[in-house]
């Protein structure tokens, strides 16, 4: 699906790569974009409509289909990553905020603006996954787990809402040159050209989208016994 007249809902758009999803919706020709944020005080971009969301808030999250029934496309962006693994202290607490945020997020405002995507025309859905959908790493464990069941989630709703129509894309990568990525030293990709691939990818109908080499070779190995989630990214 092409952006060309789309009327475009990210979340977490104040910053980072949401940010970037909103430029580009503009520069790519949506007719609309709602830029979602916690708090939309922070949401600076000029030519997009202000919206108030914290994923995980359910109240929140219901009102927006009666609030924007125009949308046709939707941008599952809004994440935490937080260092930890699993045998570290406080890792339930960790990886059930990780799932709140990066996995019942997306849920619930997939299940809030279906219905309104069927209304439109079936539209589109792209969740923002990472590479670690597909391997675990000691320092950001609960994380990995949110993005691996998020990517269960993302093929369960593209076999879902084919009946009414809507495509649904599943987005991953690396490192990507952000706040998320501050205190990580290691090659990192720029927004801007994750957000082209993403949105080349969905225009191309691509159900998953791997927006750097990394990502592709993890994906490639997957079925090796060399799999990366088997012996780590060496
Ligand atoms: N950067 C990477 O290396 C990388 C790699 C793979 C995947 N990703 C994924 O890409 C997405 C964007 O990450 P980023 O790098 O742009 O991170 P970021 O710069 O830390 O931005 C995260 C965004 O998510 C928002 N957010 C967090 N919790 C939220 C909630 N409960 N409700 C609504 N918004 C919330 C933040 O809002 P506030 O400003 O209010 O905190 C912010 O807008 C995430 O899903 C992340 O997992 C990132």
């Amino acid at each position: 699906m092409t952006l060309s007249n789309a009327v475009v809902f990210i979340t977490g758009a104040n910053r980072g790569i949401g940010l970037e999803f909103a430029k580009q919706a503009l520069a790519r020709g949506a007719r609309k974009v709602y830029a979602a944020a916690r708090n939309p005080d922070t949401i600076t971009l000029d030519g997009v409509v202000k919206v108030r969301l914290d994923v995980t808030d359910a109240a929140q999250v219901a009102a927006i289909p009666v609030l924007y029934p125009d949308v046709t496309v939707l941008v599952n962006n809004a994440g935490i990553a937080r260092f930890g693994g699993f045998m570290d202290e406080g890792s339930e607490q960790s990886t059930y905020e990780h799932f709140e945020t990066n996995f019942f997020g997306p849920l619930r405002l997939t299940k809030a603006l279906a219905p309104v995507l069927a209304a439109n025309g079936g539209g589109a859905i792209l969740n923002v996954l990472s590479v670690v959908s597909w391997l675990n790493a000691p320092a950001l464990a609960p994380y990995g787990a949110s993005k691996s069941a998020a990517w269960a989630l993302t093929n369960g709703l593209r076999l879902e809402l084919a009946a009414q129509n809507t495509q649904v894309s599943a987005l991953h990568m690396g490192f990507v040159d952000t706040d998320l990525t501050t205190a990580i030293d290691a090659p990192k990709t720029k927004p801007a050209d994750i957000v082209a691939r993403a949105y080349e990818g969905m225009a191309a109908k691509q159900p998953e989208i791997l927006a750097d080499e990394l990502t592709q070779q993890v994906k490639a190995a997957l079925s090796s016994d060399k799999a990366h989630y088997l012996i780590g990214n060496r």
